[in-house]
């Protein structure tokens, strides 16, 4: 899983997630169903926000501060005994300082997966365009490979994070 996404996990963290793993483990055979408190928050993200969707589910769009809360709070709605309270004001603090790096990460991360298969970094960086665009180039990206892998190469949540990386580093 590291080696999917080696910006996302670091050999530090995937430790700590193997340590997890193990401890959880024991946790099941004595039958305990406390919520867990983490020392480290970005375990806890992990741990809170990813066993219903995908990463980039979360990331999909900037949220202010006050957006992130709301949406933690609608999250936790769904699966109250998965959230301490203490946890909230932490998971809000985190998304808001770090959600816009992390968003850009993910999207570097998906872009050198999905679109340096067919050409070389520097047809990509050479380019400027607007919005309209770069939303019509990946359109014409998504066309062609699917033509050639014979499948759906990228989700909508990628197309957009993709897009809007774009848009950012190389706008017109
Ligand atoms: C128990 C399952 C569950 C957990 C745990 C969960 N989510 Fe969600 N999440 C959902 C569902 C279902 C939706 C789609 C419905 C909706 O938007 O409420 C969703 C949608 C979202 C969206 C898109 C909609 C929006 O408001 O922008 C974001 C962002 C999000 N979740 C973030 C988080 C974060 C952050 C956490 C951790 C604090 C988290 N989720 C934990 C089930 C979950
Ligand atoms: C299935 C292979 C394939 C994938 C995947 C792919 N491309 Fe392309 N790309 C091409 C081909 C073929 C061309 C056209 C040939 C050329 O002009 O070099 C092209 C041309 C381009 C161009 C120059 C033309 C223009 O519209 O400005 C850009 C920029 C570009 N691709 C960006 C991307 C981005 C961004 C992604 C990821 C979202 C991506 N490509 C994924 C095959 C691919």
């Amino acid at each position: 899983m590291m080696g999917k996404n080696p910006l996302w996990i670091t050999a530090e963290e995937g430790a700590l997630i193997i340590d997890e793993i193990v401890n959880g483990r024991k946790d099941t055979i004595v039958a305990t169903s406390q919520t867990k408190k983490y020392a480290d928050v970005q375990v806890l993200f992990i741990d809170r926000c990813t066993r219903c969707h995908t990463v980039n589910r979360v990331l999909k769009q900037n949220k202010t501060r006050e957006e992130w809360q709301e949406t933690i709070l609608r999250m936790r709605d769904n699966a109250p005994e998965l959230f301490l309270d203490e946890d909230i004001p932490i998971l809000t603090e985190y998304l808001t300082e770090r959600g816009k790096m992390m968003r850009d990460d993910v999207a570097a991360q998906i872009m050198v997966e999905k679109c340096l298969v067919c050409h070389e970094v520097g047809r990509i960086l050479l380019e400027r365009k607007s919005r309209k665009g770069w939303e019509d180039c990946v359109v014409d990206m998504r066309v062609l490979a699917r033509q050639k892998f014979q499948k759906d190469w990228f989700s909508s949540d990628e197309f957009n994070l993709i897009v809007d990386l774009l848009v950012k580093t190389q706008g017109s």
